[in-house]
């Protein structure tokens, strides 16, 4: 009897020590954090991410994708990611600059002038290694991007010149240089986080926001801003955005693995991306009612047509990308 209680009492310890070092949990947890929701581009991208890792490291990690601001905004979700509390972000480069100014180039309006310009400089992945190691030593850094389409204008007022954004309340990113940018248009720029943008124009806090057509449908905006105005001010991409310390510390093989696992994520991301457009119109249009309007784009360029030059004045840690970005542009403008 005494020998059964010592055996059981001996279990019962085993069993304990196997729960609290968790015996499949010799897998080390990857967290990932992104805004959208689970039919996004980026959602499927990432999936793509996780069947790589898992595939090729299942013994080691596991990933687990957490969407919709589930692990809070973007902010909150960086700052998350900077300690090694979570392990990746999906964050657009507005919410970069605070840690990396050289991130204020992608806020310029009109920077791109073209698709195809923005697509070979965002994937010429030697060029922007230098900048995606910028944030170093903030303790996070990219690893790739994702297509966040074009930004346009959209309100429950119709727009059709810069002159119609007077005294329209328009939200945009938390950054220095997107509030510049909406204010240079003559609106008055309201920053807040994107999960608040909704409530805020349902309550007349805001009359709009500016934003790709997928806010409409993903973010549900279309409910309630029903008009979409064509002015393309800008192209700016989303990151996939890392701990150091993790990349930092895993064995280089790893790393790869990681590495290559992203640049999938960036293939899958893409090619959705423009089917994902069609449809988001589609049902902005023929469920949510929303209008789209075809505006002349001169007349924004216009309007803000000093911004690119103030922002080189006060920021010089853009001017090197700005001029790359620029010689790729004139390639597709067949000045080259
Ligand atoms: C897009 C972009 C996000 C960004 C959001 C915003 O959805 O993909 O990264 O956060 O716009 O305007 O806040």
């Amino acid at each position: 009897m005494k020998r059964m209680k010592k055996i059981l009492s001996g279990l019962f310890v085993f069993a304990l020590a196997m729960l609290l070092t968790g015996c499949s949990s010799e897998k080390r947890i990857i967290r990932i954090a992104h805004a959208q929701s689970e039919t996004h581009p980026e959602h499927l991208g990432l999936l793509k991410f996780k069947e790589i890792v898992e595939d090729k490291l299942g013994d080691k990690y596991e990933v687990q994708i957490y969407p919709n601001e589930l692990l809070g905004s973007a902010q909150k979700a960086i700052e998350l990611t900077q300690t090694g509390a979570i392990d990746f972000v999906v964050a657009g480069t507005a919410n970069l600059e605070t840690f990396a100014d050289v991130y204020e180039v992608f806020s310029m309006p009109y920077l791109f002038t073209s698709e195809e310009a923005y697509h070979e400089v965002m994937n010429d992945t030697d060029y922007m290694q230098p900048i995606y190691h910028s944030t170093d030593e903030s303790g996070f850094r990219v690893l790739t991007w994702y297509n966040a389409g074009t930004r346009n204008f959209y309100s429950t007022k119709r727009i059709e010149t810069p002159e119609d954004l007077k005294g329209q309340k328009i939200r945009v990113q938390q950054s220095p240089a997107s509030v510049n940018m909406v204010n240079a248009f003559g609106a008055a720029a309201s920053p807040m986080s994107f999960g608040e943008v909704y409530t805020a124009i349902q309550q007349g806090v805001i009359h709009g926001a500016e934003n790709n057509e997928l806010a409409l449908t993903n973010n549900k905006h279309g409910e309630v801003a029903k008009y979409y105005s064509y002015n393309r001010h800008q192209m700016v991409p989303d990151m996939l955005v890392g701990n150091a310390k993790l990349l930092n510390d895993m064995p280089q093989e790893d790393l790869d693995v990681f590495m290559e696992a992203a640049l999938a994520s960036t293939e899958v991301e893409t090619a959705e991306w423009d089917k994902a457009v069609q449809e988001a119109k589609d049902y902005a249009q023929n469920v949510q009612g929303v209008e789209f309007i075809d505006v002349d784009v001169q007349k924004f360029k216009d309007a803000v047509k000093d911004v690119q030059a103030e922002m080189l004045a006060a920021n010089p840690s853009i001017q090197d990308l700005y001029d790359h970005i620029q010689t790729i542009n004139a390639k597709y403008e067949g000045k080259e």
